[in-house]
């Protein structure tokens, strides 16, 4: 899609950033809404707390009607700075929860889900429509804010991608083999660029950054550029 014409007269500014898993999205995310004062929207993080709360209730993941409707009946909330945001699930402080390695690989159940896809958007863009925000995730340049005010495609060689989770999961202690980590970044880009709704794919417009050989704070040092640039 095209930007739209209005795309400028935003009430607020969106800077969205779409690519797959472990491009250093988040972390450049952070920094961005840091730097340029704006909130931190971290979609991925919704997603996670929904299925946290469907493996919590045992509910079936293949069944999407149930999916949907737990989805109706869930509160979250991000909450915080960029660099220390906190996720709430119905009141809950679930921002370790979320991350372990069970939730990130059922999560696709849920995102594959149309019903809780179009819930999350609808959030996703009230929470958009009222503030400044950094937004990232699978389809916020295409699908959630697709006339945001800059969008780009973060993307990176997958040993890469893979290498920089395994050093993120090493770091909050957790132990995984690294060749197993590489096939499960490799199934879940695949899951996430071939689902029927909202898959991973670069928009149009958006400005495609390959991070694998810079840093994160060059990667943010090139999307301030294109930010100032008019
Ligand atoms: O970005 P993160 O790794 O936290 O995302 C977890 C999962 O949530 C992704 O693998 C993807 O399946 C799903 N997701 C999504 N749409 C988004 C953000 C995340 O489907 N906008």
């Amino acid at each position: 899609m095209h930007c739209c014409k209005e795309k400028k007269s935003f009430v607020s500014r969106v800077i969205a950033i779409d690519g797959p898993a472990g491009a250093g999205k988040s972390t450049v995310a952070k920094k961005l809404a840091t730097i340029l004062k704006y909130a931190f929207l971290d979609t991925g993080a919704m997603y996670r707390a929904l299925t946290l709360k469907a493996l919590r209730q045992h509910v079936n993941l293949e069944d999407e009607h149930a999916l949907t409707s737990l989805a109706r009946q869930t509160v979250i909330d991000l909450e915080g700075d960029p660099m220390t945001l906190k996720v709430f699930l119905d009141g809950e402080d679930v921002s370790e929860e979320i991350r372990t390695l069970e939730v990130t690989n059922k999560t696709f159940y849920v995102a594959r889900t149309p019903g809780v896809r179009e819930i999350m958007v609808d959030w996703q863009r009230t929470i958009g429509g009222k503030k400044n925000v950094v937004v990232e995730g699978r389809d916020v340049t295409t699908v959630v804010f697709p006339c945001a005010y800059r969008k780009f495609y973060l993307d990176g060689n997958v040993e890469e991608r893979a290498k920089r989770r395994l050093k993120e999961l090493e770091s909050k202690g957790q132990k995984i083999d690294a060749q197993q980590l590489l096939k499960e970044v490799v199934d879940r880009d695949q899951k996430d660029m071939t689902r029927k709704m909202g898959a991973l794919k670069k928009a149009e417009d958006a400005i495609y950054i390959d991070s694998t050989p810079l840093t994160a704070d060059q990667v943010v040092e090139k999307m301030l550029q294109y930010i100032k640039s008019e």
